[in-house]
C-alpha cells in the first residue's frame, strides 16, 4: 500500500509539471482525483486495512493528497501567466488600440455664468468684491434699512446662528462693508452664495447664489441704472431680448424696481413659461436709500447711486431653459456635462 501510494505521487507530480495547458491540468487533475480517480479509490480501500495499519496509512494517503493538489494549483498559477505573457506577443492584443480616455472635469453652470457676468461688468469698470456668508444681523439687516420689526424680514427670513450672527440672505451686506471702506466714486459687483429658510422645489434652494451691483458717485440716476442693466441684458440673454423695469418695493432702495425680460420661449407673445405675460423676472434694483447713505456716513445731498441683485441660478435657468433648479445640486453628470 505504502510503495502503491508513493508510485501514484511520483507519477502524479511529473505528469503536473509538464502539463502545456490547462485543459490538460483538468485531466489529470479528473484521472487522480476525481470520484473515479485512482487516488481516490486507493484511499477508498483504507477501510480493508487493519486496525494497527489505518492511521499510519491514512495519514501519508492524506498528506499524498494534499501534495498533489498544492502542485495543481500551482501549476495552474504558472500556466495562466504564461498564457497572458503570450496573448501580447501573439498579437492577440492590439496595443495600437485607443486607451479609455479619463473624462476631465470642467466648470459647474453656476460658475460659467458667473464668469460670464463679472466679464461683463469689469468691462464697465466693476471691481468684483467678496464679503462673508456668515453676517451680522447689522450687515445684513439693519444697515440696509431692515429694522427688527420690519415685515420684510420676515420675506427674507434666515438660518440664525447664535449671537446675533446669521447666514446672509443677500448679497446686499456686502454693499455696506465696500461704501464703510471706501469713499465714491464706487463701482463694485460682488458674487457669492445666500442662504434663505426655504424648503427645496422646482424653483427654490435653500442655499443659491447671487450677483450684487452698486455704483455711487456725484451723479448717478436712474438712466444709468437703465443702461447698464440694459447693456448687461443683451450681453448676457441676445440682442433681441426686451427690458422692462417695473415699479417694486426694497428698504434699501428708493425709487425700487423689479426688472423683467421678454420671454425667451414665445418672445413676448404670452405662453406657459412666463405665465401667458410675455415678460420674466430676472432681478431687484433701485437707486441706493438715503437711509443706507446714512448708515455709511455719506452725504446723500452730495453722493447718488444705484444698486442691483440677481439670482445666478435663475437667470441660467432661464437663458438655457432649466425648468428645476434642484439640477444645479445633484451632481448628474447628464445634466453637467451639458455645459
Ligand atoms: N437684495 C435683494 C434680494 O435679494 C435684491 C436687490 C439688490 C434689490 C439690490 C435691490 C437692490 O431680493
Amino acid at each position: 500500500m505504502e510503495s502503491q501510494l508513493e508510485s501514484l505521487r511520483s507519477r502524479m507530480m511529473s505528469e503536473i509539471s509538464s502539463a502545456s495547458g490547462l485543459e490538460e491540468l483538468e485531466t489529470i487533475q479528473v484521472r487522480y482525483l476525481g470520484r473515479k480517480g485512482s487516488l481516490t479509490s486507493l484511499i477508498r480501500g483504507l477501510g480493508a486495512l487493519s486496525e494497527k495499519e489505518k492511521p499510519r496509512i491514512g495519514r501519508l494517503a492524506n498528506e499524498t493528497k494534499q501534495s498533489v493538489q498544492r502542485a495543481l494549483r500551482e501549476r495552474e498559477q504558472e500556466l495562466k501567466k504564461k498564457l497572458s505573457g503570450s496573448r501580447l506577443q501573439d498579437g492577440l492584443f492590439d496595443v495600437t488600440l485607443p486607451g479609455q480616455r479619463p473624462r476631465v472635469g470642467h466648470r459647474h453652470p453656476v460658475t460659467l455664468t458667473l464668469e460670464e457676468i463679472i466679464g461683463v461688468f469689469a468691462a464697465l469698470g466693476f471691481s468684483l468684491e467678496m464679503g462673508p456668508e456668515v453676517e451680522t444681523e447689522y450687515y445684513n439687516f439693519d444697515a440696509l434699512n431692515i429694522p427688527a420689526d420690519h415685515p420684510a424680514r420676515d420675506m427674507q427670513d434666515t438660518l440664525y446662528l447664535n449671537s446675533g450672527l446669521v447666514l446672509r440672505t443677500h448679497t446686499s451686506p456686502v454693499q455696506i462693508r465696500v461704501m464703510e471702506k471706501k469713499r465714491p466714486p464706487i463701482r463694485m459687483i460682488c458674487a457669492g452664495k445666500v442662504y434663505r429658510a426655504d424648503t427645496a422645489d422646482a424653483s427654490h434652494l435653500p442655499m443659491f447664489h447671487q450677483i450684487e451691483g452698486l455704483m455711487v458717485d456725484r451723479e448717478v440716476s436712474f438712466t444709468d441704472l437703465k443702461g447698464i442693466l440694459n447693456l448687461f441684458v443683451i450681453r448676457y440673454f441676445g440682442p433681441r431680448v426686451k427690458t422692462r423695469f417695473r415699479a417694486s418695493f426694497f428698504p434699501f432702495t428708493e425709487p425700487s424696481a423689479e426688472v423683467d425680460i421678454s420671454c425667451l420661449v414665445c418672445q413676448g407673445k404670452g405662453c406657459q413659461v412666463c405665465g401667458g405675460s410675455g415678460w420674466l423676472e430676472i432681478l431687484g434694483a433701485g437707486m441706493v436709500d438715503p437711509e443706507v447713505f446714512k448708515a455709511v456716513g455719506y452725504d446723500s445731498w452730495k453722493y447718488a447711486g444705484f444698486a442691483f441683485g440677481m439670482g445666478i441660478e435663475r437667470i441660467t435657468m432661464l437663458r438655457h431653459g432649466i425648468n428645476d433648479i434642484r439640477l444645479f445640486v445633484e451632481n448628474d453628470m447628464r445634466f453637467l456635462r451639458q455645459f
